[in-house]
């Protein structure tokens, strides 16, 4: 089954955002989840490469995945390449490779508003972003808001939810969460 068929393509194409519920399954997700949390302090602050990271602006902590080994991380980046291949397939976006990186938002932890090629890649052409948390509240909050054309679009971090968005077009931030979250981000390339 593909990540993106037809008419998600069109709605990436014509609202610049696509929103999938359900794209992969749950228990991947718990999978990575845990996998993520057996990675302790190696997922880290202030790891944005050649960014310079104030905790005014984003309170998370990151750590890029690498696409070879085992493991339900390594999946995930396994899948990012499918996701590329479609997208090269059905939108002809010349994507030629991706960075993948998991972010650690312990309670309190949120990310202002920003476009993902602001002071950063000019590269990145599109934005995908897996949510590894079960059993997402309201209560919880850490709402990913889009800031669209038609108004403010807000999408719960909830385990199997995947987000595509072309990175230089859309403003988004994520808001205050009260629980631990966790988050997936795959930045696709063109050119270097
Ligand atoms: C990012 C980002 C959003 C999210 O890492 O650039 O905007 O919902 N993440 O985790
Ligand atoms: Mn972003």
């Amino acid at each position: 089954m593909p990540f993106l068929d037809d008419q998600a393509l069109q709605e990436l194409g014509e609202r610049a955002v696509v929103v999938r519920p359900a794209a992969f399954p749950d228990a991947l997700a718990a999978a990575a989840r845990a996998e993520a949390q057996g990675l302790g302090g190696r997922v880290r602050a202030g790891t944005g490469k050649g960014r310079a990271v104030s905790d005014e602006v984003r309170r998370d902590e990151t750590l890029w995945v690498e696409p070879h080994g085992e493991g339900a991380l390594a999946t995930f980046a396994r899948h990012v390449e499918a996701l590329r291949l479609e997208l090269n397939r059905g939108a002809y976006l010349g994507l030629t490779g991706f960075e993948l990186q998991l972010a650690r938002y312990a309670p309190g932890g949120f990310y202002a508003a920003h476009r993902d090629t602001f002071r950063a890649d000019e590269a990145r052409r599109i934005t995908a972003i897996a949510y590894l948390n079960p059993g997402w509240e309201p209560a919880h909050g850490g709402a990913l808001r889009l800031h669209l054309d038609g108004g403010a679009v807000d999408v719960a971090p909830r385990a199997g939810t995947l987000v595509v968005f072309r990175s230089h077009l859309v403003l988004h931030e994520v808001l205050p969460a009260t629980v631990e979250r966790y988050a997936l981000t795959a930045w696709l390339r063109a050119g270097g």
